[in-house]
């Protein structure tokens, strides 16, 4: 059936309001205004920060305006485009990205970020360029996480805010590098840029976390010792390349003190991918001083983080990634191209992969530990 011009009715989770699981629900999916795309998702991951969005609003992220449906790491088909969109057509495979590539403003021009800040301001209010989302229920506009949504069976996303990824990707794969992935990968590679030879710690080893070691390993480190209170996450850290696994709860120091020991005087390279401002100062504290370089990957966004001056002073640099660093629309694709290769690896983090009516079983395996990705299948 021919459903350009048309409105799609389709199922999607909806997240009425915060605190409460989402439902199932039929929604309604405008056709795609100019320059946007509207895509048939093929699978989804499930990453902490649509978890976050749902249960740690106030406390960990900012309230996001409800109605909403979550989902962010996605992958899926061109189903129609709108007026003015050249890069794009039906049936191409495609990725969304949580943040944009215009290709046209001062932040693409520059080689020192990938921060495009094109719609930004309406991503962060659930809405797509003109302010409206493309999506409805029961008469109401649902808002699309970062103006993208993938837990719905249709969406709708802005042209420079999705990329064109080959035809043989394995769909229920690569989704993962549209956030989680992608993210920490790219926070070893691009942000701390890790050298050969040098020694990584990596705070939280949930799939972002993962995603860090397999970089600190791509990059050569010659040890990479990964912490988490968790010790069900060491079997897997191991697989992505950690040569030591440390939990903080088998120590009745301070975990600082612990590493800082380790170590020999502090890591040249340490990765925050937990979120908590608490474990930022104590990746910062794990650092050796005179070049040591501290890395926040985990997402908080109402927190404050306390620092020693004196840590700065005496030679640590102090940073953050967002998505890992990646120009977005002209990395993944290459990224994809490493995963076909064999020379990426994305399935060792599937753990479940599940149908949309069990999406907030994903959250609770997310929150409950058990979990590193679920892949919501449509
Ligand atoms: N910077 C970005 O662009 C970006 C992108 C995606 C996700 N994130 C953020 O990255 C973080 C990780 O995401 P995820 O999907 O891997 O989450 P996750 O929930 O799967 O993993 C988090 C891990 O941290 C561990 N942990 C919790 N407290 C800890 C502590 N005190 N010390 C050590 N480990 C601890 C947990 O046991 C868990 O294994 C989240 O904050 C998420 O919002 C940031
Ligand atoms: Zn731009
Ligand atoms: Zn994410």
């Amino acid at each position: 059936m021919n459903t350009k011009g048309q409105v799609i009715t389709c199922k999607a989770a909806v997240a009425w309001e915060h605190g409460k699981p989402m439902s199932i629900e039929d929604v309604e999916v405008a056709p795609p205004k100019a320059h946007e795309v509207r895509i048939k998702i093929c699978a989804s991951g499930v990453c902490h920060t649509d978890w976050g969005m749902l249960y740690e609003a106030g406390r960990r992220v900012k309230h996001w305006p409800f109605p909403m449906i979550l989902g962010h790491e996605g992958s899926g088909v061109v189903e129609s485009v709108g007026p003015g969109v050249s890069k794009f057509s039906p049936g191409d495979k495609v990725i969304p990205l949580i943040v944009p590539q215009c290709g046209e403003c001062d932040r693409c021009l520059s080689p020192k970020t990938n921060l495009c800040k094109t719609n930004w301001h309406n991503s962060l209010r659930g809405v797509l360029a003109d302010g409206t989302s493309r999506i409805t229920c029961k008469g109401r506009q649902v808002n699309q996480f970062m103006g993208i949504s993938t837990f719905s069976e249709y969406t709708v996303v802005s042209d420079i805010g999705v990329t064109k990824i080959r035809d043989d990707a394995t769909l229920d794969r690569v989704c993962l590098l549209g956030c989680g992935v992608s993210t920490g990968y790219g926070a070893a590679l691009n942000t701390a840029k890790v050298e050969p030879g040098s020694t990584c710690v990596v705070f939280g080893l949930g799939a972002v976390g993962l995603a860090t070691v397999m970089g600190c390993k791509a990059a050569g480190a010659a040890r990479i010792i990964a912490v988490d209170i968790n010790p069900d996450k060491f079997v897997k850290a191991k697989v992505f390349g950690a040569t030591e696994c440390v939990n903080p709860k088998d120590h009745s120091k301070p975990i600082q003190e612990v590493l800082v020991e380790m170590t020999n005087g502090g890591a040249d390279f340490v990765l925050e991918c937990v979120g908590n401002v608490a474990v930022m100062r104590t990746a910062l504290d794990s650092c050796r001083d005179a070049w040591g370089v501290c890395v926040v990957v985990g997402w908080t966004d109402v927190g404050e983080m306390s620092l020693l001056p004196m840590a700065l002073l005496m030679g640590r640099t102090l940073k953050g990634t967002y998505f890992g660093g990646w120009k977005s629309v002209e990395s993944i694709p290459k990224l994809v191209d490493d995963y076909m290769k064999k020379k990426l690896m994305l399935d060792e983090f599937v753990t479940h992969t599940l149908a949309l009516d069990h999406v907030n079983e994903a959250f609770q395996l997310l929150q409950n530990g058990k979990s590193i990705r679920t892949i919501i299948k449509m």
